[in-house]
């Protein structure tokens, strides 16, 4: 069946369980609240997100404190350079009891995890939440992770993909384990389910050997919704064949629709419907009354807050390479950039985007935070709306992930003048559709795949 493309846009808001924003000075911004670690600084932000009809509240995730610059963590702790990550299931479980409609995603490792934990992680999330779970596939990015998982060092790209294509199989095939319809729960009789309808796996493979089932029936979205976010080609393969939202990182609109074009036939080569499947860049968002207030935040975010040596240490972070050797001045070189292993997408992103102007770690650690991932908007809810539109409708993306400077206040800045535009636009909606996060998002509920004539274990499923 042939889904038409969604005339509004998906809304995601990007999330950090940690003491900043995407932003890492964001903690010393006056109006940033100090309570990251109260369960109701998230249910407030969550029923925000609610008021404002978001789609998702996603939160993004990394296993270790920055310890690549200097192979040290001090510069991190020091300058509050995001050494503090909560783990995202009580969170979740907290914004859940807040709110009704909003759909709920974590980031969760397929490198350091198992999938039968990630499978029940996710199924329980999924019942308790009434069907708004959903669970962003990442393959983690360096060292410092690998190392608070019993592993010296973080394993190689294609290796990393190859584990998580077999972990996503089989957390599909535990989701699947109960079939819908496995729990009668008939207590005249004594039976609780019918044991027909509830499957082993018997998974013996290259990374994994898992028996099953679940411990978990199958839940309200059948499947939770699979979220990724990789850049490179096998990354991009891997949502193609897996994804409902795929995270990408593009600097420019004309970068965006080409990576959008690009994709969506990634998609159908794979065997789906390209507009089941939506492409939604990272955005950063700066919104004010006038553009001039928009104008003077962007520079206390940008210019004021951050201290060169906290843009270093998470430059070494997500590029999995010690800068520390380096002076600011130094110029990155095309020898420097095919030594970078963790995210060299991104470094090669920016090269791209400045032409030919010259490319210093200086201006590469300032960019860190914005031209890496996205663009930058700036300016009333109007402009910002108008930009968004630009690229909904020239077919750049299926909407946005929007990134805070700060929390609360960004959020609530956003749900304040940015979505009445939108809704004014057609862009967004004022109030929700369905119950489930799939349905909310047009998405068809998937079907179990045992529940067939033959109970054998389905093959790629
Ligand atoms: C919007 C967005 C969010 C992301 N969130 C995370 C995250 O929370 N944790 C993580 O390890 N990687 C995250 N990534 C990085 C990717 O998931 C992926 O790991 C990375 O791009 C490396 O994979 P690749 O080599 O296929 O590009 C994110 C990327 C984007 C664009």
């Amino acid at each position: 069946m042939s889904t038409p493309r969604s005339d509004r846009m998906t809304l995601v808001a990007f999330m950090q369980a940690s003491n900043v924003s995407v932003f890492s000075g964001s903690w010393r911004y006056p109006s940033t609240a100090p309570d990251y670690l109260d369960l109701r600084y998230y249910q407030r932000i969550a029923r925000t997100l609610e008021d404002g009809c978001f789609d998702l509240m996603f939160f993004d995730d990394r296993l270790a404190i920055p310890a690549i610059y200097g192979d040290s963590v001090a510069d991190a702790v020091k300058y509050g350079a995001r050494p503090i990550k909560l783990d995202l299931t009580a969170i979740l479980g907290a914004a859940a009891a807040a709110t009704d409609r909003l759909g709920l995603g974590a980031t969760y490792s397929t490198t350091y995890y198992e999938p039968f934990h990630v499978a029940r992680t996710f199924a329980t999330l999924d019942h308790l939440s009434g069907g708004r779970a959903a669970w962003n596939v990442v393959t983690s990015v360096n060292d410092a992770e690998a190392q608070n998982f019993s592993v010296d060092a973080h394993s190689e790209h294609d290796r990393r993909y190859d584990r998580a294509e077999e972990f996503i199989d089989v957390v599909t095939k535990l989701w699947d384990s109960w079939e819908d319809d496995a729990i009668t729960g008939d207590k005249e009789s004594g039976i609780f389910a019918d044991p027909e309808k509830v499957h082993a796996l018997h998974h013996r493979g290259e990374f994994f050997t898992v028996r099953g089932p679940l411990t978990v029936p199958r839940t309200p979205q059948g499947r939770p919704v699979i979220i990724q976010a990789g850049q490179s080609g096998r990354g991009r393969d891997f949502a193609a064949k897996w994804a409902d939202l795929i995270f990408t990182g593009d600097p420019s609109q004309k970068a965006a629709a080409e990576h959008y074009r690009e994709q969506k036939e990634l998609v159908a080569a794979a065997g789906r419907e390209p507009d089941s499947v939506r492409l939604l860049p990272m955005v950063y968002v700066i919104v004010g009354e006038t553009e001039q207030i928009a104008k003077e935040k962007e520079a206390i975010f940008l210019n004021e807050l951050v201290h060169p040596l906290a843009s270093l240490t998470l430059l070494s972070e997500v590029t999995n390479h010690d800068f520390a050797g380096h002076s600011l001045d130094d110029v990155v070189t095309d020898e420097l950039i095919d030594s970078v292993s963790g995210i060299r997408g991104l470094v090669q992103g920016v090269k791209r985007h400045l032409g030919d102007q010259p490319l210093t770690l200086r201006v590469l650690a300032n960019h860190r935070a914005t031209l890496l991932q996205g663009p930058r908007f700036v300016g009333t809810g109007a402009q910002i709306a108008e930009q968004m539109g630009q690229w909904f409708e020239s077919r750049s993306c299926d909407g946005f992930v929007v990134a805070a400077t700060h929390f609360p206040g960004s959020f609530e800045d956003f749900v304040r003048m940015v979505i009445p535009e939108l809704q004014q636009r057609g862009l967004a909606r004022s109030e929700y559709s369905g119950t489930t996060l799939r349905e909310n998002l047009g998405l068809e509920r998937p079907a179990c795949a045992f529940t067939a004539a033959t109970h054998e274990v389905p093959a790629g499923v």
